[in-house]
């Protein structure tokens, strides 16, 4: 059993473990990927204050997200395809999540359904939506989502159009994968991936096949955004999606002031300030340099989150001495689930946590929720004096 101490040697182990078309699908920004290494590398450019001679007994890394009590501030992001990178995935990691105390969100695009998580699962969950024209498919995944007592709608709005992963093309990425000669000859070497696969029915979009209509091919995520998404996408088309599922909203994929004000005029219950992970707009900002400005314009009035870079306890601790009221983490649990299943995003969970709680400690605070930007230095110039 090999030591895991950070969660790189989960992504390691992920990638010796997984085929290579999902492993990459999780390990890609768009284009050029500028803007998937600035997410990681732009958390660097913080430092934090080291404090001493501060009482650090009774930590707590507990507080709540959307009023719901969180073990600490760090959910599981919607990540597409999880139910590849290991058989059953989402049901393994709603479940390492729970047992936790942290909450999960199920991406529409996964593989196991929203039913079938919520029958592997004992509390509530969150659900992501993409905002496709098809009213009726909307309507029925809010009543799915309701009917599995989901607590709150993760809405992405950064995604009408998807931006182009290169190496989702060239490994012709479908789920379940296509069998070419390529695509065996990488399985064969993934032997327990494959094993766990043989024996789950869960091999297709759980949530869109059987459901959407008029998809040319369901096994395809870029043939189904192209086709289902909608373009005219506005602010008066989110508020109806708040109207239609009548339950907490939270807007994924917030990355200017002007946007998290709109955001905060339809109603969201809290905005979650994040480039997609890389994936979407190349030559975005990273999140993290993004976040003081969205803090300062409306963080006072709304619950303001991010994700997108986050690979340690160090960065969920940059991010709320930035102002965020809550993190959200998608490969650095992928890593884990890639790597050991299960095990491998509690593994990913208490990394994150231990590493969360002793750098509060050496920061001198003992709740995480006193954080704040007195912990941190911050490069003159961080977020940017752009025109
Ligand atoms: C889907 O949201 C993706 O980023 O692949």
């Amino acid at each position: 059993m090999p030591v895991i101490t950070c969660i790189d040697d989960l992504k390691r182990l992920h990638k010796q473990r997984t085929p290579k078309m999902f492993y990459d699908y999780a390990e890609s920004g768009s284009y050029t990927e500028q803007t998937f290494r600035d997410n990681t590398n732009d958390f660097a450019e913080l430092r934090l204050r080291q404090k001493v001679a501060v009482d650090m007994s009774g930590r707590t890394t507990e507080s709540t997200m959307v009023g719901e009590k969180v073990a600490m501030p760090v959910a599981l992001a919607p990540v597409g395809l999880t139910g590849m990178q290991r058989a059953d995935g989402e049901i393994k990691a709603a479940r390492a999540a729970e047992k936790f105390g942290v909450p999960f969100t199920l991406s529409t695009m996964s593989i196991c359904s929203i039913e079938d998580v919520a029958a592997h699962t004992t509390k509530p969950f969150w659900f992501q939506v993409y905002t496709l024209k098809d009213d009726d498919f909307m309507r029925r995944l809010f009543e799915r989502a309701r009917a599995a007592n989901c607590s709150a709608i993760v809405i992405t709005v950064d995604l009408q159009i998807l931006g182009q992963r290169h190496k989702d093309l060239k490994n012709g990425l479908s789920a379940p994968p296509k069998l070419t000669a390529k695509s065996i000859a990488d399985m064969m070497t993934k032997v327990g991936w494959g094993l766990e696969m043989l024996q789950t029915k869960r091999r297709f979009f759980g949530n869109i096949v059987g459901h959407a209509k008029g998809v040319t091919d369901p096994s395809s995520l870029s043939s189904w955004t192209a086709e289902a998404f909608d373009m005219s996408l506005d602010w008066k088309r989110i508020a109806k999606f708040k109207e239609m599922w009548g339950g907490k909203v939270i807007l994924k994929g917030v990355m200017d002031a002007e946007d998290a004000r709109n955001a905060m005029s339809v109603g969201a219950d809290a905005i979650i300030v994040s480039n997609h992970g890389g994936r979407q707009l190349d030559g975005a900002l990273s999140s993290i340099r993004a976040l003081p400005g969205i803090v300062d314009a409306v963080g006072d009035k709304v619950e303001v989150w991010m994700d997108s870079g986050i690979r340690s306890g160090q960065d969920v601790l940059k991010a709320l001495a930035l102002g965020a009221k809550g993190t959200m983490i998608g490969r650095s649990y992928v890593y884990g689930l890639g790597a050991m299943g299960e095990a491998g995003v509690t593994k990913a969970l208490e990394v994150i946590r231990k590493e969360l709680d002793t750098t509060m400690a050496l920061c001198g605070e003992r709740d995480v929720k006193a954080l704040g930007r007195h912990n941190l230095l911050i490069p003159k110039n961080f977020s940017g004096d752009w025109q």
